[in-house]
């Protein structure tokens, strides 16, 4: 059976670290506040010179070397991004240039904080139908590019940065399909666009605009749409959450990441959580926290991770990996 397994993983912050004590200075809040409703510390902020690309390429360049294989075995870029570069073309052929690959094929998805997990699957899809057989799929945000830092509801909780993984197509050994991406599961729907958006755009305003949420909304939402989607997996696999061995959910807020480990019964030792250094840094969560816990050994090979994400539009999903 032909599946993708991940094979690299590798991430890059920017290195301007700014605390909540640094944001008390800019706006009316605390570091007792932003740590009680969301565990966030801090989160590192793009130079003015550093965009997407640049953080894309740092971390896509760190996945080829985990994976240790050379850029030009890769034909098929993905990058989630919901602040790229420029509006076209797309962040990813910039990606592509810089890493000197002239052939295969590179795009960028949008689907906010889900991107990667949409980016995943769709990456996954391509190598199990014989399109591509080695991707690099990155999440990378200047998300510092979109806040109003007047709006103290929003600007405490996002950072910039971005993840990378190598995704390489294996066969399995007779008809077992244990190994890899064993499935991935998006969903979407429209109707709740305005509660978590940007107000800004080529087409409807001609401007960049700035994010706007309705965060009890949107925290409710996601509770109970992150364990639908973790049960959705589970059950499509015949599991049940004590087979689990790590969560890596997307990073937004500890309180909605606790909240679903809880309806899930899982232990919180089981859930990996890197919101409290680099905030919610929207697409490129994930692989942040994947490659934190893939270099410091917690995640080893073998291992069954599950992976979830929440976001704008609203769009959420969930991936089952056997690392
Ligand atoms: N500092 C101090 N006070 C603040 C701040 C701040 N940064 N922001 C808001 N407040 C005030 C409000 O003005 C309000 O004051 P009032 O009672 O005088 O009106 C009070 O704090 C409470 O505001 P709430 O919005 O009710 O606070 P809540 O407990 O809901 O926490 C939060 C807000 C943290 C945004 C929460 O709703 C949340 O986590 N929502 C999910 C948002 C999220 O994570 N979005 C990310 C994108 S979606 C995703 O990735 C899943």
């Amino acid at each position: 059976v032909r599946r993708s397994r991940i094979t690299g993983c590798g991430s890059y912050l920017p290195q301007n670290v700014v605390t909540n004590q640094d944001l008390a200075q800019r706006v009316d809040t605390s570091d007792d506040w932003i740590t009680q409703r969301t565990g966030i510390r801090s989160r590192h902020l793009a130079a003015p010179t550093e965009k997407t690309s640049d953080l894309a390429l740092a971390a896509a360049r760190k996945a080829l070397d985990h994976a240790g294989i050379a850029a030009d075995q890769v034909d098929l870029i993905i990058l989630a991004t919901t602040t790229p570069d420029h509006t076209f073309p797309a962040t990813a052929t910039r990606v592509q240039a810089e890493l000197g690959i002239t052939h295969g094929v590179a795009f960028d998805l949008q689907a906010v904080c889900s991107g990667f997990i949409f980016a995943l699957s769709v990456a996954d899809n391509f190598i199990r139908l014989g399109q591509a057989k080695t991707a690099l799929v990155i999440g990378a945000e200047t998300f510092s590019r979109i806040l109003d830092w007047e709006d103290r509801t929003t600007c405490v909780l996002f950072g910039d940065g971005a993840g990378a993984v190598v995704l390489q197509a294996e066969e399995g050994e007779g008809t077992s399909a244990d190994h890899g991406i064993l499935s991935t599961h998006l969903h979407s729907d429209g109707r709740h666009y305005e509660l978590l958006w940007v107000d800004g755009g080529p087409s409807a305003t001609q401007s960049t605009g700035h994010v706007r949420m309705v965060g009890q909304e949107v925290f409710r939402h996601a509770v109970t749409r992150l364990s639908e989607v973790v049960v959705e997996a589970l059950e499509a696999n015949n599991l049940t959450a004590a087979d689990i061995d790590w969560l890596v959910p997307h990073q937004a807020n500890k309180r909605i990441i606790e909240g679903t480990a809880r309806k899930l019964k899982l232990s919180t030792d089981k859930v990996v959580m890197t919101v409290d250094h680099h905030g919610n840094t929207s697409a490129a969560s994930i692989p942040l926290a994947l490659a934190e816990a893939v270099h410091d050994g917690r995640i080893k090979r073998g291992d069954l991770v599950l992976l979830e994400a929440m976001g704008g539009g609203f769009t959420w999903g969930s991936a089952l990996v056997r690392m």
